[in-house]
């Protein structure tokens, strides 16, 4: 994805690791795991929804940073053999591959403080920043949990209600904190960060569904990592358990929701406008 800010965020992405002296292969694996490619989803939608809600670039950086940094340290471990156990991710080997197991576990614990570090870096609302991005890391995690477990809460019985809270959290829950930081970030009206709330709650569960029905439909080669994976060993996704068709139509019914919360917005809000197109299309 071409974007605007994308060099602001690679930079911010190295000094977050550059500036921390990790322990030597601590050090290299974790630039490998953060600076070895992506679409910094999560930072451009802390940035352009800051944008949306009046504030500049700057004043969501931490916050950007932080929330990619938590979604690198999720990456590595959720490719490690006890979870989805997985060999290639961005094109490359995944990090238990290059290196050793033990250190992408540390990899991603040593992310997951510098992600609270760097939150701490912001200059506004940081409390609540801090606070929103940790609680969003916990979601995650708690969405993993059901994904690798496969036990979910004794009220929660029917297969797509399972499926959509998972999806919530292990997928949504950090999208949304992206937008949610973003308008913290711009110090906000409460009415225009409920609706970046909203509109991130919508693109995040929207995006999950995407990587699902992407991991059914595109080759290893053009994902850059292995395809027909989630069928092949039982995973609970939305082409699994509603179809390619309805999980496609539910695609369409987020976007179009998350298009609907940026309309009283106005023109600042174009640019995420334009995201939603992008994240309805993309093919990786
Ligand atoms: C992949 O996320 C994992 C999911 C949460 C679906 P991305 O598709 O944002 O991965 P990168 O950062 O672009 O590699
Ligand atoms: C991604 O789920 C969720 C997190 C990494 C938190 P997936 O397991 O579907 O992601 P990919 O397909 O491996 O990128
Ligand atoms: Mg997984
Ligand atoms: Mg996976
Ligand atoms: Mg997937």
């Amino acid at each position: 994805m071409d974007h605007p800010f994308l060099e602001r965020i690679e930079a911010g992405l190295r000094a977050a690791i550059e500036s921390r002296n990790l322990a030597p292969t601590l050090d290299e694996a974790a630039r490998y795991a953060l600076l070895g490619g992506g679409k910094r989803l999560r930072p451009i939608l802390a940035i352009q929804s800051c944008i949306a809600a009046g504030g500049s670039p700057a004043d969501a950086m931490p916050a950007a940073v932080s929330l990619e940094c938590v979604h690198a340290f999720s990456l590595v471990h959720d490719d490690l053999p006890a979870l989805d156990n997985d060999d290639l991710r961005r094109g490359r080997a995944t990090v238990h591959r290059e290196f050793e197991e033990s250190t992408a576990i540390l990899v991603g614990d040593a992310l997951q403080c510098i992600a609270a570090e760097v939150a701490l870096e912001s200059p506004r609302n940081t409390t609540r920043i801090v606070k929103e991005i940790l609680e969003a890391t916990r979601l995650m995690i708690d969405g993993q949990a059901y994904d690798t477990e496969g036990i979910f809460p004794a009220d929660v019985t029917d297969e797509e209600s399972r499926l959509r809270l998972m999806h919530r959290l292990k997928t949504g829950a950090l999208i949304r904190a992206a937008c949610r930081c973003g308008a913290l970030a711009a110090e906000a009206e409460e009415n225009v960060l409920q609706r970046l709330d909203r509109f991130g709650a919508a693109v995040g569960l929207m995006f999950q569904i995407v990587d699902d029905v992407l991991d059914e439909t595109q080759t290893t080669a053009h994902l850059g990592k292995t395809g027909g994976k989630d069928r092949a060993s039982g995973k609970r996704t939305f082409p699994g358990i509603v179809g390619l068709d309805s999980s496609r139509a539910e695609i369409a019914r987020l976007a179009e929701t998350a298009r609907d919360e940026l309309i009283p917005i106005g023109p600042n809000a174009d640019p995420l406008r334009e995201l939603v197109e992008y994240l309805v299309m993309r093919t990786n």
